[in-house]
């Protein structure tokens, strides 16, 4: 019996190096969807589009072809043939993803897209915030991981190599704008299981979930 697995939260909770040691260790594939929405805002970037204008926004989505890699140790991306993965995680598409987000329009494709790879796969891990809630409601699992902010904020900056300070305000600003607009991606499922990772070890997160898929 194949397994999907939707992991949800905000920023810093853990997902991504959670996501891929899970999808490891079942033998999966894993789909960082947040890494989607990044990719479509660096071509809206390179495209010199206002990331605020909605149509052009779309256009530019419409438009871009996304290479979406699965393999969970080197789950790589290309947009329109150009290698993104080190762009995605920069500072201008941070600043300016959860602008691109909350385009109805994008929204639709990309997650039409994540559900045609989560067809195809076998076990599949995904993450991202509205996995549990909206791509994909019949989920094997679906997991919500939490921590504190403090504990958010210098996961993250240790990730980027940024001053915990800023980046303690700037995932205060994306929960700020991904929890309040009217399409609000971050949305956690009634059945998810809410996971506190505060003070747990990867390890001890991937076999807690691990342990879930068992019972
Ligand atoms: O882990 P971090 O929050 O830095 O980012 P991410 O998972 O790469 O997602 C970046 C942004 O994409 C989020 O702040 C959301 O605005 C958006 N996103 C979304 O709307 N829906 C998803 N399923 C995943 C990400």
């Amino acid at each position: 019996e194949r397994c999907v697995v939707a992991v949800d939260g905000p920023s810093g909770s853990g997902k991504s190096t959670v996501s891929r040691r899970l999808a490891s260790r079942l033998g999966g594939v894993y789909l960082d969807t947040g890494a989607m929405y990044r990719s479509i805002t660096w071509a809206v970037l390179r495209s010199g589009v206002d990331p605020q204008d909605a149509d052009a926004v779309a256009k530019v989505a419409a438009e871009t072809e996304l290479e979406i890699g699965t393999d969970p140790l080197a789950p790589h991306f290309r947009a329109d043939g150009m290698d993104v993965d080190a762009e995605i995680r920069g500072p201008e598409v941070t600043a300016h993803v959860s602008a691109v987000a909350a385009v109805p329009a994008v929204r639709k494709q990309l997650v039409d897209q994540q559900r045609a790879i989560i067809a195809a796969a076998g076990h599949i891990v995904v993450e991202g915030r509205d996995i549990g809630s909206v791509v994909a409601p019949d989920a094997t699992l679906k997991v919500y991981l939490t921590a504190s902010a403090a504990a958010r904020a210098q996961r993250r900056s240790a990730e980027v190599a940024a001053d915990v300070d800023a980046t303690a305000a700037d995932l205060a600003r994306r929960d700020q704008l991904d929890s309040t607009r009217a399409a609000s991606p971050l949305k956690q499922a009634g059945d998810a299981v809410e996971l506190d990772t505060t003070g747990m070890s990867i390890d001890e997160v991937v076999t807690a979930l691990h342990d879930l898929l068992k019972t």
